[in-house]
């Protein structure tokens, strides 16, 4: 195909091939394609009906070219297209194809296990009290500080991988096991290499400063320098979001406004731990500083709920916790009807949520969080996206977003909800490339 005619197809500058290689191209067909795809220039999180619009096209089709999305639409093929796929091309037979997951809030960069807390928390210890007897995110605190940079990031390569495999692209990724400079420097180096490694094609993994996770008791000073580093954090990694675990035995409400007022005047964005356990009324106060998300929310009175969904924060739901640890949950039924953007996330970490898939995340939403199918499709995907200010680019699918879909072992999308996790993609397509799927696909396309 001469070079011109290629351009002329791609009417999308992000789509237009960048370089003089023959471009990349694949075809989906005979799809439910499931878009979410924006309105009109959209952006920022969903709220209300437009959280259950998921926008399907039934027996639909999509070409990716060069890792993103160049067309797609109804019934058959443009011919236009056929000649620029060639024989790259994935019937999907009828089923489910939709954007890859975005797990925006996971602590997926950590060293050894917590396999013994599960037997104390049977002999009636509480996470707080195991935390606060120096074991919980201490614990993997010792572990991280013991591990090289090489080590950690291996390990997160590791989860990254099995992430994927559950239809998961976008990762966000937080700090907070090292606290001290030298470690939370060193995981934060992890992140960004084992992100820097994937970066020409694989979806983003966003890096969160993650200091203030708790306050390990061989350093009480360690709110003062965390603050303090703040400066360093931004020179060497950019302006990173900047988390906090507001609770009692991690830190305290006055500890995390400092920390928010000294990040967001080095322009990094917020997000916040609040009210997981212990409603401290951080909420309301997180908000008027300016946080994007906010996340937990298991104990927050009705009073403060109602401030988060009137706010532009999205309202990050982790039923894996409550599934893991205690069986308590954010009632996100009230957040959502009184206006709310909810996303939902896995949490994945080895303390309170040791969960590496969305589906399962999906399943819990509706059963524990009382989310519509739709609801937790849109949560996990467009708001998620949302959350982490991503939505231009991925959560939908959509000419000009990054090709990172899945494709379902069904025609319903309502089975992700309805099956315990077990809806699992049969395919995943990231950066227009199957990660995942049998092998004649991958032979086919990559
Ligand atoms: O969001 N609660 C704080 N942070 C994590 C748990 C981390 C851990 O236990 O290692 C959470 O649940």
């Amino acid at each position: 195909m001469q070079p011109s005619r290629l351009a002329q197809l791609c009417h999308n500058p992000r789509v237009r091939p960048t370089s003089t290689l023959p471009p990349r191209a694949s075809l989906i067909e005979n799809a439910r394609l499931v878009t979410l795809a924006p309105q009109h220039g959209e952006h920022g999180p969903r709220r209300g009906e437009r959280l259950r619009d998921l926008s399907i096209i039934e027996r639909g089709w999509l070409v990716s070219m060069d890792g993103r999305i160049a067309a797609l639409g109804a019934g058959e093929v443009d011919a236009k297209w056929n000649e620029v796929v060639g024989a790259r091309r994935i019937n999907a037979h009828g089923n489910v194809v939709m954007p890859a997951f975005i797990d925006c809030h996971t602590h997926a960069c950590w060293a050894g296990e917590r396999y013994d807390e599960t037997a104390m928390r049977l002999a009636g210890r509480e996470y707080l009290d195991i935390l606060a007897c120096g074991g919980g995110i201490i614990s993997t605190v010792r572990a991280v500080r013991a591990s090289s940079t090489d080590a950690l990031a291996h390990t997160l390569t590791t989860h990254l991988a099995r992430m994927r495999a559950k239809g998961t692209g976008a990762v966000e990724v937080k700090s907070g096991y090292g606290l001290s400079e030298d470690a939370e420097l060193r995981m934060l180096d992890a992140i960004t290499r084992v992100a820097a490694m994937d970066a020409d094609w694989m979806p983003p993994i966003v890096p969160t400063f993650l200091g203030a996770h708790a306050i390990p008791s061989d350093n009480e000073a360690w709110p003062s320098a965390c603050i303090a580093m703040l400066p360093r954090v931004v020179a060497r990694f950019g302006k990173l979001q900047c988390d906090a675990f507001c609770e009692r035995s991690a830190w305290s409400p006055q500890q995390c406004a400092e920390l928010f007022t000294a990040a967001r005047a080095l322009g990094m964005p917020c997000s916040v731990h609040v009210d997981q356990f212990n409603a401290l009324g951080f909420l309301s106060q997180a908000l008027a500083l300016g946080v994007r998300s906010v996340a937990h929310l298991e104990a927050s009175t009705a009073g403060e709920l109602a401030h988060a969904a009137a706010s532009h924060a999205v309202g990050i739901f982790l039923p894996g916790s409550g599934m893991h640890l205690d069986l308590r949950f954010a009632d996100a039924r009230r957040f959502i009807a009184q206006g709310g953007a909810p996303a939902i996330a896995t949490n994945c970490n080895p303390g309170s949520s040791p969960f590496f898939s969305m589906p399962l995340i999906i399943a819990l939403a509706t059963r524990f969080l009382q989310f519509t199918h739709s609801e937790s499709i849109c949560a996990a995907t467009w708001n998620a996206a949302a959350a982490l200010g991503l939505e231009t680019q991925c959560g939908a699918l959509a000419q000009g977003y990054r090709s990172d879909c899945i494709i379902l072992p069904t025609q319903d999308e309502r089975a992700l909800a309805y099956e315990y996790g077990s809806a699992e993609p049969e395919t995943v397509i990231l950066g227009g490339r199957v990660i995942t799927g049998s092998n004649g696909l991958r032979e086919s396309l990559v």
